[in-house]
């Protein structure tokens, strides 16, 4: 097995691995010694990955003596709904505490799996097996499950932690190019926020991992998951300093929502427009220069990332707009809180105190 790189996630008696490895992860064993002591293990998957890595699923449940959950792919299945099944199918199987739920999947699935592990029986074990760059970048790191409801993004959760998170290079090569795409918004999340020089090795090297090269991914994945998990141990429940992940997300997921959740508008796109409208937002209320938003545009342009509300066809309003960003988990005594940019590398957090301030600059620079 050909390991690149291991991290840990520092948080005391909930601290675990992070493993980066080319190869798919059937020696699992090795990796995670204490899996031979479980009860039942369940392997949970969407069915668009059950489909492409049927064999290499089908060889790892043998492995493992594991059973198997397949859930139906998209956004849509982080809902009611779909916990409700998917705990039903796991209690269906005489699950006890000792029981491992094993993750194969991007962030629908990797979020709904978590906060049905923390759930059941009052919480089981659950390993992260992240197949889309985004996840492998963001979501499988840090314990932060939910799934959406009517109201808006990710309201419904819980902060659980997995017990490893094993980051395979493999799944990658069948990933098509929107997803890759989606995961690098998060890449360059992390380098807006924390790393200047992490920004300037992505204007060298963005396009070697929208292609997927075996070094520039895993280089760009070991740094987003040490930024990451430098932040998470910092502030696991998100108390002061872990919400400058959200940089880009406020407004992203306001734009998600208006859209329904639904294709028109992927996670990572709706970060690639949200962190343009948060730039602008900062430059508009004096905290950066305009510069910031060059080196931005710039970027993305020479990557051909879309990242303009027109772009992607969406009819909104300032005032829906506003609408939305109010159910956003960010709202702290009725006052949306946004993370901006102060500088490549440093961010800031803005609490709205007037919404006016909000809508003039949305009519005059957004819609
Ligand atoms: N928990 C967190 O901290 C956190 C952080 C960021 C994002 N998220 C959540 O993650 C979700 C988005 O995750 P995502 O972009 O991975 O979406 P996703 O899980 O829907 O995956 C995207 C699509 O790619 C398919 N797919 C997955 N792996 C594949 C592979 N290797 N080859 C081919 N196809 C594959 C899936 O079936 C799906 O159709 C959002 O719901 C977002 O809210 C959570």
């Amino acid at each position: 097995m050909a390991l690149i790189s291991n991290l840990t996630v520092k948080l005391g008696k909930n601290s675990y691995k992070i493993v980066i490895d080319n190869n798919f992860p059937f020696k699992l064993k090795n990796n995670f010694t204490k899996i031979k002591g479980y009860s039942k293990i369940i392997v949970i998957t969407d069915k668009t990955i059950n489909n492409i890595f049927d064999n290499e699923i089908y060889k790892l449940c043998n492995e493992l003596k594991s059973e198997k959950i397949i859930l139906p792919s998209g956004e849509k299945t982080k809902s009611f709904k779909y916990l409700e099944y998917l705990m039903n199918k796991i209690l269906s199987k005489k699950v006890d505490r000792n029981a491992l739920l094993i993750c194969i999947g991007g962030g629908v699935i990797g979020d709904l799996v978590g906060l049905a592990a923390s759930l059941t029986l009052r919480g089981i074990d659950f390993i992260q097996i992240p197949t889309t760059l985004l996840s492998q970048v963001d979501s499988s790191v840090g314990g932060k499950t939910a799934i959406n409801s009517i109201y808006g993004k990710n309201l419904i959760g819980t902060f659980y932690q997995p017990k490893i998170v094993i980051i395979s290079l493999y799944f990658l090569r069948k990933l098509p190019e929107r997803e890759i795409m989606s995961g690098y918004a998060e890449i360059l999340k992390y380098a807006l926020i924390k790393n200047r020089v992490f920004f300037s090795w992505l204007k060298n090297n963005g396009k070697k991992i929208l292609k997927i090269n075996s070094n520039a991914c895993a280089e760009a994945i070991r740094e987003s998951c040490k930024i990451k998990s430098y932040v998470v141990s910092k502030d696991e429940k998100e108390k002061n300093l872990r919400e400058i992940l959200n940089f880009g997300h406020t407004f992203g997921h306001a734009l998600e929502s208006i859209t329904g959740f639904s294709s028109k508008l992927n996670h990572g796109e709706s970060i690639f427009l949200g962190m343009y409208i948060a730039i602008k937002f900062s430059i508009f209320l004096g905290f950066c220069k305009k510069s910031i938003l060059h080196e931005y545009t710039n970027h993305l342009d020479k990557l051909n990332i879309s990242y303009k509300i027109d772009d992607y066809n969406i009819s909104a309003s300032p005032n829906l707009f506003l609408k939305h960003l109010k159910f956003d988990k960010k709202v702290k005594e009725k006052k949306i809180r946004f993370i901006l940019i102060s500088d490549i590398g440093k961010v800031k957090v803005y609490k709205l105190n007037e919404e006016k301030i909000l809508l003039d600059f949305l009519k005059k620079e957004v819609f």
